[in-house]
């Protein structure tokens, strides 16, 4: 008898968090075996001293280690191994979302498209509420830049384009997306009421990012998983996660939050994926429906705001009544607001965005 000599693939360590360095943990998964890989690497924000607030308080900025590089050059050495890492186990129509701010995200575009990745997009996140340059010595540093790629020119990527024109009302989603950062109830808090991780990224980002560029089922991991934002959100839309983070502290964090998340129904999770506009669903209607009751409370997806339901659809805030758009574009001191992405209701403790409910209305429609 011939011995079988045929190597199995290690099997995916699905909806876990890897320990340990980025590049030695892809490097141990099989090839090709990702979906979708979102990362949010260190930022090299090479901080020269504390920064202060006009009342003398400290800004507590990204001084950790795991930002510190000595140099441009170890910075970019460190970019292109985990980037070749990253590349390795993607799947062939697979893709690849980065984050940066203006000290990262030049570097990190270079070296993708020098490994053969091709660039699809770069969407600017605008922040809602950035924090103001107390200094006064340059522009208020109001976004990031998300770089989305396939693995190379003419890959068949994912992209939902159909679900993100749902997700905006009917008009086709652009490439400026204006989202809160992180605070409120989202954010994670250590045993001292203090920040649990200073780059929290806000749920809505991967929401909007995961529902465009994933399917449910799709394997999405992240090598720098932090309090694991990536695998919350892909949790919730029945997306399998993989995260990898070098820190306890935050592997304990993330694994906590991701124990407490829950999956949203099957149903909900469809989205749309015909040419053919979706059907308009007016806010009464989860009234009319009893999926949500009058004199119910919303809470913005940033957990900032609160308003409450009335019986004919509209929303009643400390000062302002409308629809909403009109409520959440008021209390943001915003032109416009998409309501539908940022209002969110209680169930079972948690905030649910109300958007579920509508496209659980439009897949029983389809
Ligand atoms: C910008 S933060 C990511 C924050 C995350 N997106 C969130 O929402 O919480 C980068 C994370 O990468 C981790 N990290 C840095 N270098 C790493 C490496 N070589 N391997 C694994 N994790 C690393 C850091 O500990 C940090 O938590």
């Amino acid at each position: 008898m011939t011995k079988n000599t045929r190597k199995e693939a290690p099997a995916l360590p699905l909806n876990t968090i890897m320990s340990g360095d980025c590049i030695e943990a892809m490097n141990s998964l099989p090839e090709e075996s990702v979906d979708l890989i979102f990362a949010d690497p260190p930022y090299n924000l090479q901080l020269r001293g504390d920064l202060h607030r006009p009342d003398n308080s400290k800004v507590d900025a990204v001084d950790d280690d795991w930002d510190q590089f000595d140099s441009f050059r170890i910075y970019d050495d460190f970019t292109r191994e985990w980037l070749k890492a990253a590349r390795r186990i993607l799947k062939p129509n697979g893709a690849i979302w980065v984050i940066g701010s203006y000290h990262n995200v030049f570097r990190l575009g270079a070296e993708l498209q020098n490994q053969g990745y091709w660039l699809l997009n770069d969407v600017v996140w605008r922040k809602s509420n950035p924090m103001p340059n107390f200094r006064g010595k340059r522009f208020t540093n109001a976004h990031e830049t998300l770089i989305w790629a396939s693995k190379g020119e003419g890959a068949k990527y994912t992209f939902n384009y159909d679900a993100l024109k749902a997700l905006n009302e009917g008009v086709q989603m652009r490439s400026d997306w204006v989202l809160p950062i992180c605070n409120g109830g989202e954010r994670l808090k250590d045993e001292d009421g203090e920040k649990a991780h200073p780059t929290q990224k806000p749920q809505s980002l991967l929401h909007r990012l995961l529902v465009a560029t994933t399917n449910p089922g799709d394997v999405v991991l992240d090598p720098f998983f932090g309090t694991g934002t990536t695998g919350a959100v892909a949790k919730m839309l029945g997306r399998d996660f993989i995260g990898i983070e070098r820190e306890e502290k935050y592997r304990k964090v993330a694994e906590k939050r991701i124990k407490a998340i829950r999956k949203f129904d099957s149903e909900a999770l469809t989205v749309t994926a015909s040419k053919r506009a979706e059907p308009r669903v007016p806010f009464g209607q989860l009234v009319e429906r009893g999926m949500l009751r009058p004199g119910e409370q919303l809470m913005s997806m940033n957990g900032r705001h609160k308003a409450k339901v009335r019986a004919d659809g509209t929303l009643i805030g400390n000062d302002i009544k409308g629809s909403i758009h009109q409520v959440g574009a008021h209390l943001e001191g915003a032109p416009s607001c998409n309501g539908w992405t940022y209002w969110t209701y209680q169930r079972e403790g948690k905030n649910v965005p109300i958007d579920l409910l509508r496209q659980q209305i439009r897949a029983e429609m389809n």
